[in-house]
């Protein structure tokens, strides 16, 4: 039985990778959640009597809660599991559309906002990789997969001068390094580690924006235009998390190990 280990399937991408990889009655799916009993009552609303789905808590921000939950799913999946997905992450609203500059006439909130991504996206999965590698080894995949973003790629803030959202692209970038190094460390026993941006991805993080967001979130997509001259806008979770796992399940040392590449499988962002 393939198992599979997702943080962060309360909403968004991880929701949607939930749903596709418990669909399979032959997998076993663990999602770690910050709010159980809410993640709880939306599989029961929306996944009815999927028997293969495991839910626990657990906060990025704590290690205990991560180690506890390892705890709990080797009582589910015994001393293996196959896939690690970390897709849970912080995705800063404050920073999204503003220069490092800018941002910086706020030092304080600033520092902030750069100290949490840090916390959640980098250090939490660090300690999450370290938490759960003794599984990942005894499992048959061997893969441990980032959720990252092409926002990482400094070759594409170069090419299309994408200065905004510097906090959350240091965050990721800091991700690639991650999984480069646990790649040197653990390449010999076979062990992926990679990231995969979904693309862009409507997730509600647009919904409420103020007029000035507006205007600097469509100064953001007309880069994006000049860089994908066929780019329709953002994808659903759906397709996104149906795009990452094709990515996932092709995956292979060779290609893949140490790297970030996108949903088309390639450094081709949208
Ligand atoms: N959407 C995009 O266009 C896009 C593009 C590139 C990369 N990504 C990446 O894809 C992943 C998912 O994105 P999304 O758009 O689905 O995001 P989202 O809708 O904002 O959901 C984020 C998820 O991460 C969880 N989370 C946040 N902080 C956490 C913490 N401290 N501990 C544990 N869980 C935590 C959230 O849990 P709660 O429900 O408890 O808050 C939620 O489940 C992220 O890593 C993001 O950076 C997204």
């Amino acid at each position: 039985m393939p198992s599979y280990l997702i943080t962060g399937a309360s909403r968004g991408i991880g929701f949607a990778l939930l749903d596709q990889l418990s669909e399979n009655a032959d997998n076993v799916v663990v999602t770690i959640v910050r709010n159980k009993a809410a993640t709880d009552s939306k599989i029961a609303a929306e996944l009815p009597g999927r028997k293969n789905i495991f839910v626990l808590q657990g906060d990025l921000t704590n290690v205990e809660s991560i180690q506890n939950a390892f705890t709990e799913t080797k009582k589910i999946l015994g001393d293996s599991l196959d896939v690690l997905i970390a897709n849970a992450g912080l995705i800063s609203d404050y920073s999204a559309f503003l220069s490092l500059n800018e941002l910086g006439k706020d030092p304080k909130a600033l520092t902030a906002d750069l100290t949490q991504l840090f916390q959640v996206n980098v250090v939490g999965n660090i300690h999450l990789f370290n938490t759960f590698l003794p599984l990942i080894k005894n499992g048959q995949a061997k893969k441990i997969v980032t959720i990252s973003s092409g926002m990482s790629d400094e070759k594409l803030a170069l090419e299309i001068g994408l200065f905004e959202g510097g906090p959350y692209s240091i965050s990721k970038s800091a991700m690639n390094m991650v999984n480069a190094k646990f790649q040197a460390e653990f390449k010999d026993e076979g062990i992926i580690f990679m990231g995969v941006c979904p693309g862009s991805v409507d997730t509600g993080h647009y919904d409420h924006l103020s007029p000035e967001e507006m205007q600097r979130n469509m100064a953001i997509g007309g880069k994006f235009m000049t860089y994908a001259p066929d780019f329709k806008g953002f994808a659903t979770p759906t397709d996104a998390a149906r795009d990452v796992l094709d990515v996932v399940q092709k995956a292979t040392m060779e290609a893949n190990g140490g790297q970030l590449v996108s949903h088309f499988g390639n450094k081709k962002w949208i």
